[in-house]
């Protein structure tokens, strides 16, 4: 005899990649006897997946015995092919304790022509049989023995004999919690000398230990509950199930790893589709069907071609698997570790937009920081309280973050991000993982997950900062002759423009993942929008006074050279950065220029977005920067003219959001201001 998992999910399927290995479909088991005798047990979700590995196989259904009537026992039922089909239709047992209505009345009530559309009447499947506790019965060469299990409403264990060896699956079973009610203590003693002379026992565990506590009564037990009790009654192998649908397969691994810590000589399984179980216990997994659990994620980074987008994707998903409060990332410069992104929830929930982002922190890499000293060292560091780190340790918890902030950092995970030539290029730090909203050790087996993590995200992220590098450099053959047009002029207007859209695109709602993956495409695009000052003569750029009408007439001409630049563009940071060349003079009273006869400049909404955006962002930077032709003016000053000309110049709705971002412009001139030349 062989028993075949086809679900193992409890009161409701769920479909996600986290819940992939110990699978989403709720209850089915497959029997074979050797003699080639089949029946299933329970009709859950896990049906269809039994009839779809069929393959349209057309042949006799095996019988089908019911647990209990709760929809997750049932639900499979009404999809299933052979249940319209006389010749092939299965005989279905079920609970029946109380003579008022039949089995197939019971039925009826899912199969009522308004829950499901197909009447039990017209059903052709004829044949179901009401069972009572203590039933005992053959089908081919199984034996059927039944008991009442401590489940709301009518419910049955099932024992089955075949091939000299027994297992018994429970079904839905609460193993009491307290002792007061002594029918469920009846109920549930019962069950468990039911279980005696079993090789194998697949049990309820639908919870932890913790949520049974706030759940007694439901009808479900924990895991470690099971334990004892099939062991004290001889059988060899407990193979768990039902588990609750918020159970994500990390958690039901580690309570199963939790349960075999205090299994003793008992073979204690976590059962799976796809799982064979014989006399002894598991004989056979099928393969993790998610063969590339992070696949998702480097899809994903695939749409991100700034470095900060990069990091924002790392620390998300890293954050999400490790569960944790907060993180930041620091890279590599000058042989110093520079920071350069964080999330934090306690400190900002909506941690893009925020102070925090562009705040210039260095730290020496050596052990005078946890972070620099992973850096050196290329290990992980895993540290349960950054406070209690031992003197004897080759590094300390550098602790200005929490001063500065208030913040009190507990756990740490600290991972090195070393590229394919095995140079360290960064640190990724993540803080105070959260264990039911409490700060908590980062596990063991959350290393491997982020060390992975952060392996995939190097590629992106050496890419991503060359592809800015590059943007520079080429800039650079204009900032030789305007020494005013420096790269740290470009990345402001970058990367306010990037602020300025971020802050655009949470007011009009957009979706967060496309927020970030816009909001690099502008930060990129924004860089090159004077790309055409490349042509401009010297004796005009880079004249001191004011310049006459012939020669601003050619230098507005940089708009559309820059644009034509991008003429063949296909990618789409090339695309938004022909926009931006040719409209970031428009204006939204339509009096702006192109520097081409031929091309009209837009006006209002007409506008691409990004092209109104990178106006601001540029002419702000102008107004507070000294130029050849003008001194820089006071923020407030500069502030007060954009006031001005908003709904003139600028669009009045960008204008006052450029206001309300102020918090987050001022530390961009901090990191990337004049005094420190490139
Ligand atoms: P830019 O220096 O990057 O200036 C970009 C834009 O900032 C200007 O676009 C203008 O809209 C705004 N802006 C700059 N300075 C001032 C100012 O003092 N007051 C006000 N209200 N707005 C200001 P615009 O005017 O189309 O100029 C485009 C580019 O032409 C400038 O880029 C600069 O490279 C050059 N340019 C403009 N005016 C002069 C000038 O008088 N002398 C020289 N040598 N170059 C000029
Ligand atoms: C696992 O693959 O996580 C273990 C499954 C089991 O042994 O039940
Ligand atoms: C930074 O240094 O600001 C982060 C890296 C980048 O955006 O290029
Ligand atoms: C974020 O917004 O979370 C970071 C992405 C960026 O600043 O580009
Ligand atoms: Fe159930
Ligand atoms: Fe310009």
């Amino acid at each position: 005899m062989e028993v075949k998992i086809w679900g193992a999910r409890g009161s409701a399927p769920v479909a996600s990649p986290d819940f992939s290995h110990y699978g989403g479909d709720t209850a089915c088991i497959e029997v074979l006897s050797n003699s080639g005798d089949a029946l299933l047990l329970d009709a859950g979700s896990g049906l269809g997946a039994y009839e779809r590995a069929l393959d349209g196989a057309l042949r006799p259904s095996p019988p089908i015995l019911l647990t209990h009537l709760h929809m997750d026992h049932i639900q499979g039922l009404p999809f299933y092919s052979p249940l319209y089909d006389a010749k092939n239709a299965p005989v279905i047992y079920g609970p029946r304790f109380s003579p008022d209505r039949t089995l197939k009345e019971e039925l009826g009530r899912l199969f009522d022509g308004i829950l499901m559309p197909v009447k039990i009447v017209d059903l052709p499947a004829t044949d179901m049989r009401g069972l009572k506790p203590g039933d005992a019965f053959k089908i081919g060469s199984f034996l059927i023995e039944t008991a009442r299990t401590n489940h709301p409403g009518e419910a049955l264990a099932y024992k089955i004999t075949a091939d000299g060896w027994t297992f018994v699956y429970t079904g839905d079973h609460e193993i009491p919690l307290d002792e007061q009610d002594q029918d469920k203590v009846a109920l549930n003693k019962a069950l468990l000398d039911f279980i005696g002379g079993a090789d194998v026992v697949l049990a309820d565990c639908q919870f932890d230990r913790e949520e049974h506590l706030k759940r007694p009564g439901w009808g479900h037990s924990h895991f470690e509950q099971w334990l004892p009790e099939i062991s004290s009654r001889g059988a060899k192998s407990a193979v768990l199930m039902h588990y609750s649908p918020r159970y994500d397969d990390a958690k039901v691994a580690s309570m199963l790893a939790k349960a075999r810590e205090k299994a003793g000589s008992l073979i204690v399984s976590a059962a799976r589709p796809g799982m064979r179980i014989g006399a002894g216990g598991v004989i056979a997994e099928p393969k993790d069907r998610r063969a590339c659990p992070n696949c998702g994620f480097y899809k994903k980074l695939g749409a991100f071609s700034d470095a900060r987008a990069v990091f924002s994707a790392l620390l998300t998903e890293a954050r999400r698997r490790a569960k944790c409060d907060a993180g930041a990332i620091y890279l590599v410069e000058n042989d110093e570790l520079s920071f350069s992104a964080s999330q934090n929830d306690t400190l900002f929930p909506d941690s893009a937009a925020n102070k925090f982002a562009y705040m210039t922190a260095r730290l020496p890499i050596n052990g005078d920081s946890v972070a620099g000293y992973v850096a050196r060292e290329k290990k992980i560091l895993n540290i349960a309280d950054a406070y209690a780190i031992d003197d004897s340790a080759p590094y300390s918890f550098n602790s200005s973050f929490d001063e500065k902030t208030g913040y009190r950092t507990r756990s740490l995970l600290v991972v090195p991000l070393v590229n394919a030539r095995g140079k360290a290029i960064g640190v990724l730090q993540l803080i105070n993982a959260l264990d039911n909203g409490r700060p908590a050790p980062f596990g063991e087996e959350i290393e491997k997950t982020v060390y992975e993590l952060c392996s995939i995200a190097t590629v992106p992220i050496e890419r991503s900062l060359l592809v800015t590098d590059m943007i520079l450099r080429a800039l650079r053959t204009t900032a030789s002759r305007d020494p005013n047009e420096t790269g740290r002029h470009v990345r402001r207007v970058g990367s306010v423009a990037a602020e300025l859209y971020h802050r655009w695109a949470l007011e009009h709602g957009a979706d967060p993942e496309e927020l970030i993956a816009e909001k690099g495409k502008i930060r990129l695009a924004a860089m090159l929008h004077d790309v055409g000052k490349v042509w401009i003569p010297d004796k005009i750029l880079k004249k001191p006074g004011k310049l006459d009408n012939e020669e601003r007439a050619l230098m507005q001409e940089h708009a559309a050279l820059g644009a034509g630049l991008f003429d063949d563009a296909f990618n789409e940071i090339e695309v938004m950065a022909r926009d931006i060349a040719l409209h970031h003079h428009a204006r939204w009273d339509g009096k702006g220029y192109t520097g081409s006869k031929d091309i009209v400049s837009p006006s209002g909404p007409e506008i691409p977005l990004a092209a109104r955006i990178t106006a601001i962002a540029d002419v702000y930077d102008a107004l507070v920067s000294k130029r050849c032709y003008k001194d820089s003016w006071d923020p407030s000053k500069a502030l007060e003219i954009l006031r001005e000309e908003s709904g003139k110049h600028f669009d009045p709705e960008l204008v006052r959001l450029f206001m309300e971002i102020q918090d987050v412009t001022r530390p961009i001139y901090e990191r990337y201001g004049d005094e420190k030349e490139e």
